[in-house]
């Protein structure tokens, strides 16, 4: 059941020093590629990292909230070609977001680390780092990179009576049930 998932998904920073298994690469590619996107038109582009070197350089794409990266044995780098879909930021959120579910699916840790609109330093958006870090064709666009391992961390999920149902509206604004 996806609830059971859910109530148990945490974002992981801390991993073991353990390689992830080829077969469950595979599976975290076939689940991001299943994203539903907007008229099909699946813009995204995805770049599986391993190498500890680009893991390293991709853990310094901003000055806080990144340096974790460093210490995962996987990355994914989530990109997209925004001629492709004038809604790429919604699917390119709608794969990151799947490819952390189905990593805690596969009992592993990750963690969204934002890119888009984030600063490597006063010159250069963490983006064209990661861009000319990667390789990616300037007019590509980086929205986020899922640091994937197997976690050091045992953290709760949240207790239901932490979530915040005063958020939720029935029928009209403001009407609670
Ligand atoms: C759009 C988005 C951007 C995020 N950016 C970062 C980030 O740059 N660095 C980081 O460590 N965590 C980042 N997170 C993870 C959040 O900090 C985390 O989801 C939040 O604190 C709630 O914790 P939980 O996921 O364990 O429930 C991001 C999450 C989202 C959805």
């Amino acid at each position: 059941m996806l609830i059971e998932l859910l109530r148990t998904r945490r974002s992981v920073r801390q991993f073991q020093d353990k390689p992830v298994e080829k077969e469950k690469i595979d599976l975290l590619i076939e689940s991001m590629l299943r994203s539903p996107s907007s008229r099909g038109l699946n813009p995204w582009e995805f770049v599986v990292v391993s190498d500890p070197k680009l893991l390293a350089g991709l853990a310094r794409a901003k000055p806080h909230g990144a340096s974790f990266i460093k210490n995962a044995p996987l990355a994914i780098v989530v990109c997209a070609d925004p001629d492709r879909g004038d809604v790429w930021i919604e699917d390119c959120s709608i794969a990151a977001i799947i490819v952390h579910l189905a990593a805690t699916d596969l009992g592993l840790g990750s963690c969204w680390v934002q890119m888009r609109l984030r600063e490597f330093d006063d010159r250069t958006t963490s983006e064209q780092y990661v861009k000319k870090l990667l390789g990616l064709a300037d007019t590509m666009v980086v929205e986020a990179i899922v640091p994937i391992g197997y976690g050091k961390e045992d953290k709760p999920g949240h207790s239901q009576s932490s979530l915040l149902y005063d958020k939720v509206s029935y029928d009209q604004y403001g009407w609670k049930g």
